[in-house]
């Protein structure tokens, strides 16, 4: 494995091979000290084109606790703003040398494109609506850590999948490893064709609640639409927000999921949150472990690419301090 764009280009056993690697990486993690030499003298750098506070984060701590040095660029302060494409950005990152690069962008295939024009690792931050692999990773560890596996559960995934990244790699990762995988939205939260999705859809949140294992509430994404698609926040919460009242609902081992940023009050109560079977924080603690397992899975044992290759160690025969005359 080279690259980790999507869900959509793993097999179960890819999934289950992470998830294996992850257990280790939560071991290294608990430790005092938690940092393995893994990955001494490869270069990691996250390249965001889109904002970002867990992702981003998340990965710079993982490739730290495996050894790697990191760098980091964010459009905001880049040449981007002078008009520079995003092929001469990663081309002069690259240039810089660089064993993997994890990129976000707004608009879905700019990972793919970027694993083309480059030699390096290329992992997907997220792109546009289309694909959040290392979330789906995520949210499988979590969901295995507490019920043992997928096999058989039953997920609501509840809200504005139309514009979900995270809802299509999730549906792709929870369907591979067993689980059935309800939709729960309003017709226009709803994908215009949900063809090739292996789901049921429910436009009734109360319906479903009781029979689930695990209800995981996406953001309503106002940034990505451009028209109401709900007549107001206030009519979407009384429908589809996981309320105290909907949570006593819930069977007693049922997980409340959600990747963050969070509205409170709108897809989920704020006293939803901390529920004891709320398990918000711990995928965002997950999801450092996951990428480790995912940088470690792409990078350790291969070739140094970047720094390593391009800059060999100089010569250096003198000793500080000593006469260069
Ligand atoms: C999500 C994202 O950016 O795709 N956040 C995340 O990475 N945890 C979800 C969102 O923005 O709603």
């Amino acid at each position: 494995m080279k690259h980790l764009l999507g869900v959509e280009d793993l097999e179960r056993s890819d999934l289950e091979e992470l998830l294996r690697i992850t257990d280790s990486m939560v071991e290294v993690s608990q430790r005092a000290m938690p940092r393995v030499p893994a990955l001494r003298g490869r270069t990691v750098v996250s390249v965001f084109f889109e904002d970002s506070t867990r992702t981003r984060l998340s990965f710079e701590a993982a490739a730290k606790r495996l050894s790697a040095d990191t760098m980091s660029f964010s459009v905001g302060t880049s040449s981007v703003k002078k008009g520079e494409s995003v092929r001469d950005t990663v081309e002069t990152i690259e240039a810089m040398g660089v064993d993997a690069m994890v990129v976000r962008h707004r608009s879905a295939g700019v990972p793919d494109q970027i694993a083309r024009w480059t030699s390096c690792s290329v992992i997907n931050a997220g792109d546009g609506w289309h694909q959040h692999p290392t979330q789906a990773l995520l949210d499988s560890y979590t969901i295995r850590a507490h019920l043992g596996g997928l096999d058989g559960r039953r997920i609501a995934i509840v809200g504005d999948v139309k514009h979900s990244r995270v809802a299509r790699s999730d549906v792709q990762a929870f369907t591979l490893l067993g689980a059935s995988v309800t939709l729960v939205a309003p017709p226009t939260l709803l994908p215009p064709s949900l063809e090739g999705w292996p789901v049921e859809v429910s436009h009734d949140l109360d319906a479903v609640l009781a029979d689930q294992d695990v209800v995981y509430l996406l953001r309503m994404q106002r940034e990505r639409m451009t028209e109401a698609l709900v007549p107001s926040l206030r009519e979407y919460t009384a429908c589809f927000g996981l309320t105290i009242q909907r949570a006593a609902r819930l069977a007693p081992h049922a997980l409340v999921m959600h990747p963050g940023p969070m509205n409170r009050g709108v897809e989920i109560a704020a006293e939803v949150t901390d529920l004891p079977n709320a398990v918000i924080a711990e995928q965002v603690r997950n999801g450092v472990a996951v990428r480790m397992a995912v940088l470690f899975r792409l990078l350790a044992g291969t070739e140094l690419g970047g720094a390593g290759a391009a800059a060999p160690v100089p010569e250096v025969n003198a000793e500080p301090g000593e006469d260069h005359g």
